[in-house]
């Protein structure tokens, strides 16, 4: 499926505005004007997209309805469903998630004087399956000879509008480094340059080039490594086993959780001294109708099971939207174009070829130009499916850098526009922003614990890290950090551990929230899989405009 023709028209105007283009640079957007397109057509600055939270230690917090919905509903199981004296599983760390942060957690947990036997992974799905393996353009560690962690640090905050957390991004960009190391001893191939030096990108919002990268299938390679080392290591692991809802002791702390077998519908009671959240974020919720680039399973389980114990949350009111999401084939509409097209010179260009913003500007400022080019200027570009998107410019990284580039670099991306006919080496692509990250999430401190004793959280679930806005490549990092931090904290934790006698009278304290509130709902959470029938179906239903 090639372009329709009218789409093929405006293409050959971004081709004869192409060479005028090349070399030029648009100019970056003060902090007022970022402010100024942010507040108008980014769409958490949207009137009436959130809600303040009626219930629990975040009360009066903004968010989004869809996960303000999600934690003001009733939990899964109550506790008259479950024996608590049938335990199935009993371990010293639970980790729960199997994408980079859960296996970097449940690695770490075993080499800090855990039994491997003693540690338990269970995931929804298989192991793996994950926004961790579909991350593409890469992870940022300032290794380089003209870097250091200092520059590092101040990108991250900056990019967060500085309301991160500053001892976690101090973490974050010290470990970046070992991180690396870490990945190359166990095996991933990053790519090199002929002298063995790594190759290094940029990317938006970033001062210098830190990006790490196996061509644009990053995570799909480390995570094949880590899989691997869990395997052989011969981890117990459970699939297709959500957790519901946590378990505590009579102490308050967290103590297991309450798992359900995906297959045989069955629950099962896990005992386990240190638990640890590694369950990513929300993309699924297709906040605001947003598209997603996101996993399957990314429906925000993990912020509930946190707050039904009184875990603190933060910046959920911050959601990212990737600014080149898909917009046309309808089969892919969505779906992540990595940031590291931009980075190797393809230009956002709108329907007469103009370029219209830096392609280089903070996530969220990137996008709102988009969103502005689309819906404020009428600039775009409409699909026969009524998305409207603009183009991406890809044929100039072939011009900028040499034929071959997008070949040897772009393997995926190129690999999934043949599947529609559609050659990037040649045409440029449409994309439209697309719902990509959870910015915030459970709040930890830098040993990865949360406000609940014996509760853990690394990855997309945990806030803090990324503040109010994460560049890229920090999400891949962030997984490898604070999972290795949290498998060995949980195993400190673990040693010192006595458990008391189990309970879920935090299931009927929430109730009691819920009621005290006025909050009359059926609503149910974690709701484990994202709901696709009904009116979702083949819409495109933005509600920003
Ligand atoms: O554009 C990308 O490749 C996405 C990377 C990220 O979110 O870190």
């Amino acid at each position: 499926m090639a372009y329709p023709d009218y789409m093929r028209r405006s293409i050959e105007v971004v081709e004869e505005t192409r060479d005028s283009r090349i070399g030029k640079e648009f100019p970056r957007m003060t902090p007022e004007e970022r402010e100024e397109v942010l507040r108008e057509y980014h769409p958490d600055y949207r009137e009436g997209a959130k809600r303040r939270l009626r219930i629990g230690p975040n009360k009066g917090d903004l968010m989004p309805h869809e996960v303000a919905d999600l934690l003001e509903a009733h939990p899964l199981v109550t506790p008259e469903e479950i024996d608590l004296s049938d335990i199935y599983y009993d371990v010293d760390v639970l980790v729960i998630g199997g994408g980079g942060a859960g296996l970097s957690a449940a690695l770490l947990a075993t080499e800090s004087g855990v039994e491997r036997d003693r540690v338990l992974l269970v995931t929804k799905l298989r192991l793996g399956d994950s926004n961790s393996k579909m991350s593409q353009g890469g992870i940022q560690a300032a290794d380089g000879p003209d870097d250091s962690p200092v520059l590092h640090f101040l990108d991250v905050m900056g990019g967060g509008h500085f309301a991160n957390d500053p001892d976690l991004v101090e973490v974050l960009v010290k470990e970046a480094p070992d991180v690396i190391r870490w990945h190359e001893e166990l095996g991933v191939i990053y790519d090199k340059n002929p002298d063995g030096s790594m190759v290094l990108a940029s990317g938006g919002g970033t001062c210098r080039r830190r990006m790490h990268s196996c061509k644009d299938y990053t995570g799909l390679e480390i995570t094949r490594v880590l899989m691997d080392e869990f395997r052989n290591r011969e981890i117990p692991l459970a699939e297709f086993t959500s957790a519901v809802e946590l378990i505590t002791d009579d102490r308050g702390a967290v103590a297991g959780a309450v798992l359900y077998n995906m297959e045989t519908e069955e629950y099962y009671v896990a005992r386990a001294k240190a638990t640890i959240l590694a369950t990513g974020g929300y993309g699924r919720l297709h906040i605001q109708g947003f598209e997603t680039t996101n996993h399957y399973g990314a429906t925000g389980d993990g912020i509930v099971l946190a707050y039904h114990v009184g875990a603190r949350l933060r910046d959920l009111d911050a959601t990212q939207y990737h600014p080149t999401g898909a917009a046309y084939p309808e089969q892919i509409v969505g779906q992540l174009c990595t940031e590291k097209l931009r980075t190797h010179g393809a230009q956002p260009v709108n329907r007469d070829g103009e370029l219209f913003v830096h392609p280089l500007e903070p996530r969220d400022v990137e996008a709102a130009a988009i969103i502005r080019e689309c819906y404020g200027r009428g600039k775009g570009i409409v699909t026969p499916t009524g998305m409207r998107g603009v183009w991406l410019d890809t044929p100039l990284i072939d011009i900028i850098h040499g034929e071959g580039t997008i070949e040897r670099r772009f393997a995926a991306m190129l690999r999934q526009y043949n599947r529609f006919g559609i050659d990037i080496r040649k045409e440029p692509i449409l994309v439209f922003p697309t719902l990509h990250y959870q910015n915030g999430g459970v709040a930890i401190n830098v040993r990865a614990e949360t406000s609940v004793p014996g509760l853990f959280a690394a990855g997309e679930v945990s806030g803090g890290v990324h503040g109010k806005n994460r560049l890229m490549g920090n999400s891949q990092l962030e997984l490898y950090v604070f999972g290795r931090r949290a498998g060995r904290y949980a195993a400190e934790y673990a040693r010192k551990t006595r458990l008391g006698r189990l309970t879920l009278d935090h299931v009927l304290r929430y109730e009691r929230w819920l009621k005290e509130a006025g909050i009359e709902t059926n609503r149910r959470a974690p709701i484990l899989l994202p709901e696709y029938r009904g009116e979702r179906v083949l819409t495109h239903r933005i509600r920003l405009f």
